[in-house]
């Protein structure tokens, strides 16, 4: 399996903006080859530069399935509004793919 998250310093004040962007999103992902999981995920917030940290994770068969959706309408669709919503963010997202090594799951992939 192959991992990527997409890593978001979202501005103090800009979470619930940041949130609602994403659970009101016309989501692509479900029928893409190779697709397994999404989430968004929150992490802690940061005193010393006032930045909640967030994490999409998505879940991919193969790093080629992954890549084929970033190439895809669907991607260029679920893409074009990003930005322009009236989240301030620090900097720009930080991309991270993983390879998978080892793992337990529950239900083996396709
Ligand atoms: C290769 C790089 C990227 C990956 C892997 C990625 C990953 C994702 C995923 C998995 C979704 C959900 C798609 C769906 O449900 O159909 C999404 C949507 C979104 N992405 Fe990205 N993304 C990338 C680049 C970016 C960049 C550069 C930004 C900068 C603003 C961004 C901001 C967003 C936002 C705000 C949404 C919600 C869409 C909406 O407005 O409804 N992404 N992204």
């Amino acid at each position: 399996m192959f991992v990527v998250m997409n890593r978001f310093k979202v501005k103090e004040g800009s979470e619930t903006a940041f949130e609602e962007v994403w659970q009101n999103r016309e989501s692509h992902l479900l029928g893409m080859k190779g697709f397994i999981e999404f989430k968004l995920l929150r992490g802690p917030f940061d005193e010393e530069d006032g930045f909640t940290l967030f994490a999409s994770h998505t879940t991919w068969n193969t790093r080629a399935d992954f890549e084929a959706w970033t190439k895809s309408e669907q991607f260029r669709k679920a893409h074009a509004n990003a930005g322009k919503s009236k989240v301030d963010y620090l900097g720009h997202p930080q991309l991270e793919t993983f390879d998978t090594v080892e793992g337990t799951f529950v239900a083996a992939a396709a």
